[in-house]
């Protein structure tokens, strides 16, 4: 459920009709419903009712501050994988003790800034990873709290470039060196084992990997414990997936009964770390037409957002409906939406039934508020788009548009 909305003909968030954004700020343009960005966090948390859990709201989605601020201020904490994300939490005013710190390459810099600002969990993903976590936590004089990321080698049936519980993924430690890993753990006087950790990939549509992962995690959270290792938390990592246009992921609620089934003789304080589930429908990117382009095999028809405003479809093939702001009517031909950036991939929908645009009109690529933003980049000199946030009736520019001389702040010719 999100809160963008047909009425008399033109496409609005919430109460706001798109075309006066674009009308005001250009294009491209982010924009975000907040109505939808809070709905979404609720029916999260409300899915795993009275079960002691933690919803760290996955950073790398959307790292924007005015979204980290709203989570923020609705409980949520955060799931980072590097310094600049922590940086960008506590400037939207999260907590960082509720924030956990994934990914393969920490440097100890890194890890330094997140012990001293106190943060809930490393998620630690390698061997040589925790003797430099300790020796950040004995440097610093405290005990660094952590959990491992286990790997399950479970196949989560996604797009393979954001699957990432297989032997093969880079992620993780393998399931069979955890126990031999937190007995070491307990001879370390700079690191304290608080959790335990997985996260088998991104998009995920069926239940079916969820539950055997996590099955085979939970077994060996209750392991640990009675082992005696100090375990509190079990981290199930994030992943729950998106309608894009036909895929039918579980909702929240079906989501939240597999994982709780799953762990409930752990009694362990469940973390949460979705993203897309949270932002995906709540943010679409808008666009204006510039030209069409008839050839002897095709229609095209070129916009002014490319690959480098929003990479997933040029890397992953990735469908994102496109609307029009303005309803028309007429007959469809087939078309190829492409941006303007000197790349064959630069394609944001292709093959697609389209009534002809003119020149001018205006679009928006729905379901584009994960990895969206926080994935573009100034690929062929191109400024990145600004963003907006609405808020019933209202909306503000919560990131203006990258003027051309940012492009090359810091620069030395
Ligand atoms: N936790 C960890 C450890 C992760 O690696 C990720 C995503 C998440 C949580 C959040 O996953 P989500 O709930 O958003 O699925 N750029 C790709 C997705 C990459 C996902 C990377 N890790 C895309 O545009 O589809």
């Amino acid at each position: 459920m999100n809160h963008f909305v047909w009425r008399k003909g033109v496409l609005h968030a919430e109460g706001v009709p798109l075309t006066a954004i674009a009308d005001a700020v250009g294009t491209p343009t982010y924009v975000y419903s907040s109505a939808t960005l809070t709905r979404h966090f609720r029916v999260v948390s409300e899915a795993f009712g009275g079960a002691p859990h933690l919803i760290c709201y996955s950073v790398k989605a959307n790292s924007t501050l005015a979204i980290l601020r709203l989570l923020a201020g609705l409980g949520g904490g955060f799931d980072i994988v590097s310094g600049g994300e922590l940086a960008r939490v506590r400037q939207a005013g999260g907590d960082a003790g509720k924030t956990v710190f994934a990914g393969v390459g920490k440097t100890q810099e890194e890890m330094e800034a997140a012990l001293a600002a106190g943060i809930l969990l490393f998620n630690v993903e390698s061997a040589e990873e925790l003797e430099a976590l300790d020796a950040v936590g004995r440097r610093l004089g405290r005990r660094a709290p952590f959990a491992l990321r286990v790997n399950p080698d479970v196949d989560a049936r996604t797009h393979r470039y954001i699957s990432t519980g297989l032997k093969t993924s880079k992620f993780g430690v393998p399931f069979e060196e955890a126990v031999a890993l937190y007995t070491r753990a307990k001879k370390l006087k700079g690191v304290r084992a608080a959790g335990l950790d997985c996260h088998i990939g991104s998009q995920l549509t069926q239940s079916s990997p969820v539950r055997a992962a996590l099955t085979k995690v939970a077994g060996l959270y209750s392991e640990l414990k009675t082992q005696g290792h100090p375990l509190a938390y079990l981290d199930v990592g994030g992943g729950l997936g998106i309608t894009y246009s036909d895929e039918t992921p579980p909702s929240p609620e079906e989501y939240a009964r597999t994982v709780l089934a799953a762990t409930k003789d752990t009694g362990a304080h469940l973390i949460l770390e979705p993203g897309r589930a949270l932002v995906g429908n709540a943010g679409v990117l808008l666009t204006r037409v510039l030209y069409r382009k008839r050839t002897p095999a095709k229609h095209f028809v070129v916009v002014d957002a490319g690959m480098n405003d929003l990479l997933r479809p040029a890397l992953y093939e990735a469908h994102h409906a496109m609307q029009p702001l303005v309803k028309r009517r007429g007959k469809a031909v087939e078309v190829d939406v492409v941006g303007p950036v000197c790349e064959s991939t630069d394609v944001l929908a292709k093959a697609r039934p389209l009534v002809l645009p003119q020149a001018g009109e205006l679009f928006a690529f729905m379901s584009a508020g994960a990895y969206g933003m926080s994935m573009a980049s100034n690929y062929n000199s191109r400024p990145r788009p600004a963003e907006v946030m609405v808020d019933g009736d209202a909306w503000r520019v919560v990131r203006e548009r990258e003027r051309i001389e940012d492009l090359w702040r810091g620069e030395r010719a």
